[in-house]
């Protein structure tokens, strides 16, 4: 039986709206100062198991693949495992030289990818679960605003690649809902109808049932209105 005292500490998960732990570590595009480096910035922050597995490969090609999309809604990506300098290099170089996932090759990872041979980073981030694994990182994501606020996080398991596609819908959508003032339906996507907030008085709930401008109200409580894709990507996306 492991003391309490190490359970706790490789369990910490930082919540929804605290402000994402900071530390200083060591990365394959050199030093970083986290989240400070990033102030103004979306930043997602996700760890792997491990260099040279598979499943972790497709994702590292998917997520570099991905890099210039998520630039361009200002979200820089950083990677961790627990792994040494030398080891990333050498896998991010194998990666580049030898290795195609589904039509992607000759992809270079730019974004940084800590090393965290002491686990620090990993255990601030609640990203060692000794349930799964007591030496390698479960795959977690955390979505961290330009404030260093922690807005959203994904945990998935060893054997679980993630679906980049959605970390990028929940990264346009928080972005909507900041931008706008609104919220974000079941399966969202730029150009669908998006949620107004639900009324907080009688007054506005019998507002909400009487006006035409605009909403389309299924009750008092569930009003949608229409956010055109356009709008949406001309607001967040950088030329
Ligand atoms: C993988 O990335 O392939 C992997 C890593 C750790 C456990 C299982 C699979």
């Amino acid at each position: 039986m492991e003391p309490l005292e190490t359970k706790t500490e490789a369990t910490a998960i930082p919540r929804i709206g605290d402000n994402a732990p900071a530390f200083k570590a060591v990365t394959t595009q050199g030093d970083i100062n986290f989240p400070s480096d990033y102030s103004g910035e979306w930043v997602i922050l996700f760890s792997h198991p491990a260099d040279f597995t598979p499943v972790c490969t497709s994702e590292f090609i998917t997520f570099a693949h991905l890099e210039d999309k998520f630039k361009k809604a200002n979200c820089n990506l950083v990677g961790l495992s627990i792994d040494g300098l030398h080891s990333h290099i050498a896998w991010l170089r194998t990666i580049k030289e030898k290795i195609e996932y589904k039509g992607m090759k000759d992809v270079e990872v730019k974004f940084p990818l800590i090393e965290d041979i002491s686990m620090e980073v990993a255990k601030k981030y609640g990203m060692v679960q000794p349930g799964e694994s007591k030496t390698q990182a479960v795959r977690a994501v955390f979505f961290i605003d330009p404030k260093g606020i922690v807005r959203a996080l994904i945990y998935y398991p060893l054997s679980l690649g993630r679906n980049f596609d959605e970390i990028y819908r929940a990264l346009i959508a928080m972005q909507t809902a900041d931008e706008f003032n609104v919220a974000t339906p079941a399966d969202w996507n730029p150009g669908d109808d998006v949620i107004i907030s639900p009324a907080g008085t009688c007054g506005v709930a019998e507002e909400r049932m009487t006006s035409t401008e605009g909403l389309d109200c299924k009750d008092w409580f569930f009003c949608t209105k229409k956010l055109s894709k356009d709008t949406v990507l001309n607001a967040l996306l950088k030329k």
